[in-house]
């Protein structure tokens, strides 16, 4: 009875595994200049539900890569506070990086050593609407970026700002960890945080309370460590400490003029976001290859031994054969010789002649007692002993 209960248990094991080898897949839509977020939740890699009773608990860590390739690409970067805490896979693609990518997510569950994996299909396409020449960048003291990188924080801090800014649109375009920016470690004392960059962009023009904040003037305030101009009420404050000296506003409503654009037809084709490199290769049958790479030889082989047992079995030359082609009088000859050379022989072996001396063992002259042969002259006296 117990066994029927292991059997089953590894039954349900192997399925299990076998659940797991399936990839799950999602697609996401970065769009470019735009900040694109993809939070790793424990709960999308633990597998429900056994799980879930642990999941506030559980240690998760993750690792994510392009697909064929080691690392994420440039524009991507992971970030995970702590293995309880949820990873981010966070950045801002830029117009090299239309098109599709395929990011490799695994996770590594560090309570059960259960590794899951999950493929992101990144459509990396190009924005809707107006576009947002008007950006700003400000640094917020307050908070870390992993507390930043989900919507409602993000979402909170535009609201307070368009406080600050002629009403319009205002999209988060980049958001970057002051350590990645020399920022440094701050001291583990409650309340400090490492500092976070967020820029914003908008296409409505700058206020001019944050022109004035920019200004040369507020620069030169701050390089002598005194409050910035600030003219308007800060309505980021209670939530979100922004380090007023470091607000840089980039004004890209004049376009730039670009210079070399490519001509195309002129072996560049025309760009196209959707293009799929064909990468995955169909899958490729190889049982007729290797069937002729061993068959072929094998074949020939056999033909040959065929051809070596045909040659030595049926083709002989017996001796019947030859005495049949040889002429009589030749056989005649040769019988003759044989029989001669035999009764020669037979003669030989009877006749009853003494045999000479010299082929008798040794023998003493005057006892006339024969000795036997020697074998071993090393051990014969070299003086015989006469008496
Ligand atoms: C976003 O910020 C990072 C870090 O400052 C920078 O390397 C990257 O170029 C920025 N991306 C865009 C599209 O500006
Ligand atoms: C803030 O801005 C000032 C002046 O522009 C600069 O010297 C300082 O390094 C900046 N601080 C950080 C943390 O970037």
């Amino acid at each position: 009875m117990a066994a029927v209960f292991d059997w089953i248990a590894l039954l349900v094991a192997l399925w299990l595994t076998l659940g797991d080898t399936q990839l799950q897949q999602a697609t996401l839509h970065p769009l470019v200049g735009h900040i694109f977020v993809h939070t790793l939740d424990h709960e999308t890699f633990l597998r429900p539900p056994e799980d879930t009773a642990v999941l506030p608990s559980a240690s998760v860590t993750y690792h994510a890569h392009l697909q064929g390739h080691p690392d994420l690409p440039g524009w991507l970067r992971y970030t995970q506070r702590s293995p309880t805490k949820p990873g981010f896979l966070y950045g801002t693609a830029t117009a090299e990086d239309r098109g599709r990518q395929i990011i490799e997510v695994t996770a590594y569950n560090r309570d059960t050593f259960d590794t899951t994996q999950q493929k992101l299909v990144l459509l990396i396409q190009d924005p809707e609407g107006p576009r947002l020449p008007y950006q700003a960048e400000f640094l917020v003291r307050s908070h870390d970026v992993e507390e930043v990188l989900p919507s409602a924080p993000s979402s909170r801090f535009l609201t307070a700002l368009g406080g600050l800014w002629e009403p319009g649109e205002l999209r988060v375009l980049n958001i970057t960890s002051a350590l990645d920016r020399g920022g440094r470690v701050p001291l583990p004392i409650e309340g400090r945080k490492e500092g976070v960059y967020i820029k914003v962009g908008s296409a409505s023009p700058f206020s001019t309370c944050l022109k004035m904040v920019a200004s040369p003037d507020s620069h030169a305030r701050c390089a002598q460590g005194q409050p910035p101009l600030l003219s308007c009420y800060d309505t980021l404050a209670p939530h979100f400490r922004v380090d007023w000296c470091n607000v840089s506003l980039v004004d890209k409503s004049v376009p730039v003029p670009v210079d070399e654009v490519p001509t195309l037809g002129d072996g560049i084709l025309e760009y196209d976001p959707f293009f799929c490199p064909p990468t995955e290769a169909s899958a490729r049958d190889f049982l007729p290859d290797a069937l002729v790479t061993l068959l072929v030889p094998l074949l020939v082989a056999l033909l040959l031994t065929l051809l070596l047992a045909y040659v030595m079995c049926c083709r002989r030359e017996g001796l019947l054969k030859r005495d049949l082609a040889t002429s009589d009088i030749q056989m005649v000859h040769h019988s003759t010789i044989l029989g001669n050379t035999e009764e020669l022989r037979q003669m030989a072996a009877s006749r009853e002649v003494p045999r000479p001396l010299s082929t008798l063992p040794m023998f003493n002259v005057r006892t006339g007692e024969r000795l036997p042969p020697r074998v071993d002259s090393a051990q014969v006296p070299l003086i015989l002993d006469q008496h």
